[in-house]
């Protein structure tokens, strides 16, 4: 995977956990620092190991680690460098999803030879829709949990994620989740 995934995942650790639990984890992955140039492609085997290493170092499931690496993504790298992009692609939660295979493609043009996931969206009424996930990659279903409570929080939405089945499809991973959201009182009281 690209390696501002690696970054994200290095910046979520060193401002959650402290320098010292980086450190460790690090160690522990086996990844040195020229792993985590932005814009070079790296094999998926690193971003599996720098998970892997979360979890024994924090002491808490891999799945726990993708969701809290989800929130991060949208609410710290993407809202912070991508922001306008989110922004002009979707006004909110469930408008984004339903344009992220665009978005995705779109950041393709700089980014040559990477695999994003593929997202469609079943919309129920406008409170609920079910969401297909499907990735080349497998282990990535709690990741999309938290980037989805991610863009409930960048977009001022209480959004709730259940996943409904993942399965294995050509060597990768679909998963099928159920989700409704409500808009945030802005109002104090
Ligand atoms: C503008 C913000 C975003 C940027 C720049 C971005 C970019 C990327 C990049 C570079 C990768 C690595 C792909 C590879 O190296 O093969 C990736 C993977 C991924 N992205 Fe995004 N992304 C953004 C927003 C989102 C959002 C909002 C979601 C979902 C709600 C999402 C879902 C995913 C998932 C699940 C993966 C993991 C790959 C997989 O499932 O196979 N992304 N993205």
């Amino acid at each position: 995977m690209y390696g501002m995934i690696h970054k994200a995942i290095r910046d979520m650790v060193k401002s959650n956990h402290g320098e010292e639990t980086w450190a460790k984890i690090l160690k522990e992955s086996g990844a040195d620092d020229a792993d985590f140039l932005s814009l070079r492609s790296y094999d998926d085997s690193i971003a599996y190991s720098l998970v892997g290493a979360c979890s024994s170092v924090l002491g808490a499931p891999a799945e726990d680690c993708l969701e809290e690496f989800g929130r991060y993504w949208v609410l710290v790298t993407a809202s912070q460098d991508y922001g306008d992009l989110m922004r002009s692609y979707g006004k909110d939660s469930f408008g984004l999803l339903e344009k992220l295979n665009e978005m995705h493609e779109r950041i393709s043009s700089t980014f040559t030879g990477y695999k994003p996931p593929n997202f469609t969206v079943d919309r129920l009424d406008d409170s609920s829709c079910k969401l297909h996930y499907r990735s080349i990659r497998k282990g990535l279903t709690p990741f999309v949990i938290g980037l989805v409570h991610g863009l409930g929080e960048f977009y001022n939405e209480n959004v709730t994620i259940n996943l409904e089945s993942t399965a294995e499809e050509n060597g990768g991973e679909y998963s099928v989740y159920n989700l409704t959201r409500s808009a945030r009182s802005t109002e104090a009281g």
